[in-house]
């Protein structure tokens, strides 16, 4: 087999046999096939696309490229969610402590930030002392103890997909359907749960801006799940602003915890028990989305899911005085109001522009070893609907005086992102669609 005729293949419109991606996932991960070879099969497929037999295999070849996770261990039926990337993105740091006070065990590998989208890990990395890495043995152990284990990525796990996600990134070939899906359902399907909750975010802040096009990634990974026998769900759910009000990783973690308090804000809180419902649903813990909902509010009310938080910020050696008093997080040193030039409602928000913003203050990476300053990032004071007048505050910028040359920018993307109009923008949907 050579890799031109394949490349070929892919190019004239036909489909791949599964001896075939295999040949090309295994030569590009262990070096055979050279980089341009690889780059252009992914142009192939960005134009061509790939049938959902070709993008099932893709994705079982680029789960086994490494080592996978058994999570036999842990009792009960073991649910991940999956959420494709946003701006003010805490989802998991909400959901995770409802859903293990519900009963369905979350044993949760997350990932670091890169450029404007913020990770769990260095979320949570806010938390003095949380450590993120745990032997396998006592991440089994503390999930089936008390229900909740968030851990960092360890070891060798899908080499093939971090290869080739790389240079997808610099080939202009991220935004292809077929690579997105097996891309991110190779991670779960090798990170072991028995079944999956996709979070597939739409609008100005996500990968997909079009609600047609969130819609078909979220159908391909459903049929990946499927084919390979892990019941998959995926909602669609709006980044067409921030989430929440808080981007950055302290801030965020002040905002997840008033969530759990049942303080948060009601779009963070809605789409975290919306997820978490489906959750419960596919751990058999409910059998509707009503009755999943009551029982995560009832957790949520009687502060249970605040205490599962706490219990996992001490398990994983975590300063839970910070959980009980947010004001002990790390606080950054200057705080400035970005000023609303004119008056009118908030239309837009480009959500991506805000993630940058906070970039550039140091709240995330702009390569991959930058260091991150925890307490930076924005705050957001003004969301999509909201009535604004000229010189009131739309955001306040967080930053410590390393970052003061970072202001200007920050400034300039946040008045750039914010649209304003004379008339109240209807309302967008939290939710749009499921995809089952
Ligand atoms: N996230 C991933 O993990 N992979 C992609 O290809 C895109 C987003």
């Amino acid at each position: 087999m050579r890799a031109v005729d394949l490349i070929r293949k892919k190019r004239d419109g036909q489909e791949l046999t599964t001896e075939e991606i295999s040949f090309l996932v295994r030569g590009y991960s262990e070096g055979q096939i050279p980089d341009y070879q690889m780059a252009a099969w992914a142009m192939t497929v960005f134009y061509r696309g790939m049938s959902a037999r070709e993008t099932a295999d893709l994705t079982m070849q680029m789960a086994s490229s490494g080592d996978t996770i058994d999570l036999s261990s842990i009792h009960g039926i073991k649910v991940d969610k999956h959420s494709t990337g946003g701006v003010g993105d805490k989802t998991t740091i909400v959901l995770g402590p409802m859903v293990a006070a519900a009963g369905v065990p979350v044993a949760k590998m997350s990932g670091r930030g890169l450029g404007h989208t913020g990770g769990t890990i260095d979320k949570l990395e806010a938390i003095r002392g949380f450590s993120v890495e745990l032997a396998k043995e006592q991440f089994f152990r503390q999930v089936n103890d008390i229900g909740i284990a968030v851990v960092g990525q360890s070891g060798n796990m899908t080499p093939a997909d971090k290869k080739l996600y790389a240079l997808r990134d610099v080939t202009a070939t991220v935004d292809s359907i077929p690579l997105i899906a097996s891309s991110v359902m190779s991670k779960k399907i090798a990170a072991g749960a028995d079944a999956i909750v996709l979070d597939v975010k739409t609008g100005s802040g996500a990968f997909m801006k079009t609600l047609e096009d969130s819609i078909r990634l979220a159908k391909a990974m459903v049929e990946i799940g499927t084919q390979v026998g892990r019941q998959t769900v995926a909602v669609i759910s709006d980044m067409d602003q921030p989430l929440g009000y808080a981007i950055g990783n302290a801030l965020e973690i002040r905002e997840a915890v008033d969530t759990l308090r049942g303080e948060g804000p009601a779009d963070l809180e809605e789409v975290c028990l919306i997820l978490a419902s489906h959750m419960l649903i596919l751990g058999g813990k409910a059998s509707s989305e009503e009755e999943a909902k009551a029982i995560l509010l009832e957790h949520l009310r009687s502060g249970e899911a605040l205490e599962k938080l706490k219990k996992m910020v001490a398990a994983q050696g975590g300063d839970t005085t910070q959980i009980d008093n947010p004001e002990l997080l790390p606080q950054a040193e200057i705080q400035v109001e970005v000023l609303a030039e004119r008056s009118g409602f908030i239309e837009s928000i480009q959500a991506e522009e805000i993630g940058i913003a906070a970039m550039v203050l140091g709240a995330g990476r702009e390569t991959k070893d930058s260091k991150i300053d925890l307490a930076a990032g924005v705050e957001l004071r003004k969301k999509i609907g909201d009535p604004v007048v000229a010189g009131e505050a739309l955001a306040v910028l967080h930053f410590n005086p390393e970052h003061r040359e970072g202001k200007g920018e920050a400034e300039q993307r946040i008045l750039g992102a914010y649209g304003i109009s004379e008339t109240k923008p209807p309302k967008r949907p939290l939710v749009f669609a499921l995809v089952t």
